[in-house]
């Protein structure tokens, strides 16, 4: 297990020297089958495979969760025994943000809307972590999920604005057998609200029917229509349910197939003290 930014670099400059590719996986643990889809994946397209587990404070604002956020470690490194056994990067709060550490990464446009409202410092914590592993790691690929739609396109945006240099793969979303997406967030969730859960990807299905199958062209009946399936004899409330041009996340009125070849659908709910997101690209 490597514990320092110094180790990381060294392992991964040797892996470069003997003439191998490097896929990276950051995560911040309490690993599940989504995590595990993007290390098969980082396997499968690179010679070695570095998976990092950090829960990194600056993306959390002071009234959210990581004091609380799962941090099963003992447990996540078994199952990476399993899945291939990558390398490990574990590093503390101390050596990624040492003292007198000065810096964030702010990117605009694809950090604003739906998650940056209601988690307005969130895309800058991501994106200062990342630019850090990517440096540290030094890596060929990175694989990110699509679970986490938006932070992947505030790191697309990165790596482009910034010249860094890294591809990024996404998987798809890892769902259980019911639907619900797979998250280290759900083990937060009670029985009776694990079961309300699956609202969320019957909205997303609900939307894709009326948008493929009856052609709705107006966002905002989507939208009631997506409400309607989450808040319906459940607890749950909608931060947002939208849907979005897949690049520039710019919030759509209109679905015009002649404007775009495929839309994503982005939704955020709560319910008790849990939020989840989930979301779906809808190619026209
Ligand atoms: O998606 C996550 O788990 C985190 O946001 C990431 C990319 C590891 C950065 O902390």
């Amino acid at each position: 297990m490597l514990t320092t930014i110094d180790e990381l670099r060294n392992w991964s400059n040797e892996q470069h020297a003997a003439g191998l590719t490097v896929g990276f996986v950051p995560t911040m643990g309490a690993l599940h089958e989504g995590h595990l889809s993007l290390v098969k994946a980082a396997n499968e397209r690179c010679d070695k495979t570095v998976v990092s587990v950090f829960v990194n404070p600056a993306q959390f604002a002071p009234n959210e969760d990581f004091h609380k956020y799962p941090r099963p470690l003992e447990n996540d490194l078994k199952v990476l025994k399993s899945a291939g056994a990558p390398e490990v990067f574990v590093p503390s709060v101390a050596e990624m943000y040492p003292d007198g550490f000065d810096a964030s990464v702010h990117i605009g446009g694809v950090s604003q809307p739906f998650e940056g409202q209601f988690r307005p410092v969130h895309f800058s914590g991501v994106a200062t972590v990342v630019l850090k592993l990517f440096n540290a790691g030094q890596a060929d690929i990175a694989f990110f999920g699509q679970k986490d739609y938006q932070q992947v396109c505030v790191v697309r945006k990165m790596v482009s604005d910034l010249n860094v240099p890294v591809k990024i793969a996404v998987c798809p979303i890892v769902r259980e057998p019911d639907g619900l997406a797979m998250s280290s967030r759900n083990r937060y969730l009670s029985a009776e609200h694990r079961r309300q859960a699956v609202v969320l990807s019957r909205s997303l299905a609900e939307a894709e029917r009326l948008i493929s199958v009856k052609k709705e062209q107006k966002v905002k009946n989507i939208v009631a229509a997506m409400t309607k399936t989450i808040c319906t004899d459940t607890d749950f409330t909608v931060d947002y349910a939208a849907v979005a041009d897949p690049e520039t996340l710019r919030e759509l009125d209109i679905i015009d197939p002649l404007k775009h070849s495929a839309v994503v659908i982005l939704l955020a709910a709560k319910i008790g003290t849990t939020r989840l997101i989930d979301n779906a690209v809808i190619e026209l």
